[in-house]
Formats: structure tokens, sequence, C-alpha cells
């Protein structure tokens, strides 16, 4: 699916995200997650924002995603929650930042998307401070397999549908990036995956 198209599928999905957030959907794992995020945080693929209001009031946040419709959301959001945030318009598979920027990085439910989450994540780790932090709450694979099964036979059809992947295996790939992985839960019949890493420098 070329880039465009999927952009206009996530434009599509705002209004749901901003409901989302009103009803705080996810609110215990957002709330253990979010709260350890620290001075200044990178959150990839922010949507309509949905974290700002589970922030530590301290916390200085850049905030990116490549639907326009999702940011000015997000920008509500973080209004709302008084969260000081810039935001940068932009496909996360193509940004740069320097080196050791971020004291903490924070994606959820965006792994399901990315074309090559392998890149994304290598430079989501060049781009945390050594000691820093990465926070994510992402879905994929369950670990029970009859509804790895399902998830498998439904996800070519949810990609087309939704723009994400069902069946990605997300401690995989967090391994293959060679991450320091501090803490995983996993919640949802073991689809909902709650992590808390370093980068490995
Ligand atoms: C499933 S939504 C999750 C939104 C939000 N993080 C949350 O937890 O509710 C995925 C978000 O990532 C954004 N996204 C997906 N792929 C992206 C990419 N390559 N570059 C920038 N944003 C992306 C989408 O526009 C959407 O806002």
């Amino acid at each position: 699916m070329s880039t465009e198209k999927l952009i206009r599928k996530f434009d599509k999905q705002a209004k749901i995200y901003e409901m989302r957030r009103r009803k705080q959907s996810e609110k215990k794992w957002r709330e253990k997650l979010i709260r350890c995020a620290k001075g200044r945080v990178l959150e990839v693929g922010v949507g309509a924002g949905a974290n700002f209001h589970f922030y530590p009031k301290d916390v200085e946040v850049t905030a990116v995603d490549f639907s326009k419709e999702m940011m000015s959301r997000a920008k509500e959001a973080a209004a709302e929650s008084g969260i000081q945030a810039e935001f940068t318009l932009s496909d996360v598979e193509s940004l740069s930042f320097p080196d050791d920027l971020f004291d903490t990085i924070v994606s959820t439910l965006t792994f399901c998307g990315y074309e090559d989450p392998h890149r994304v994540l290598s430079n989501i780790q060049k781009w945390c401070k050594p000691g820093g932090q990465i926070l994510l709450m992402e879905h994929g694979i369950s670990s029970y397999r009859f509804v790895g099964r399902i998830q498998k036979m439904v996800d070519p059809l949810f990609k087309k549908m939704v723009g994400c992947h069902l069946k990605r295996d997300i401690l995989q790939i967090l391994k293959n990036t060679n991450l320091n992985i501090k803490k995983v839960e996993r919640h949802m019949l073991g689809a909902v995956y709650l992590v808390w890493a370093a980068p490995n420098k």
C-alpha cells in the first residue's frame, strides 16, 4: 500500500481515535507505561494524542505522525492536558534526529503499521540517550496458538481495511534489534505487549 493511501486511511480513522482518547481506552496500560516517561520525550505515531493525559506534567514531548487529521486532535489533547509539546508532521520511517537526543521514546500501537519495524526500532535506539528508556505498548501475535492462527488468517484483510498488521511478533522484533529489554507484560490473550526497554549502548 502506498504511503499516501495509508495516510488517507489513518486520516479517516482520526475521529475514532479521538473518541477512544476521550473514553480513555486502554487506560490501565497507558497509565502504567506513560507515567514512567521523563525529560525530553519523543512519541512516534502520536495519533489523536491518547497518551497526553498520562504523561508527568514536567516532560517535553516531540510528537510525530504523518496524518494531519490525527495530529490536529493530538494538539488539542496536549493543550487540554497542559503538556508542553511540539509536533512534526512526518513519516516516522524517513525521520531523522541526532543521536542521543531523547531521554524517553514512546510508541503505542504503531509497530503494527510500519513497512520496516526493525529499521524504525534501530533508529529509536540511536535517538535515545544512553541510560534513556524506550516505552512500548504494541499489539501483535497472541501467545495462544489458536488465537495466533486466527490473527494470521485475517491479517491481510485487516491490513487492507485498517492499515496495520495483526500478526507481528513484537518480542522477536525487539530481540532482532538487540534492545536491552527490562520488563515485558502480555495482556489480552498475550496479544498486547507492554515493554520497558533501554538502548544497548
Ligand atoms: C493505530 S494508531 C495509534 C495512535 C496512538 N499512538 C494511540 O496509541 O492511540 C497508529 C498511528 O501511527 C501513525 N502512523 C502509522 N505509520 C506511520 C508512519 N510511518 N509515520 C508516521 N505516523 C505513522 C498513524 O497515522 C496513526 O496515527
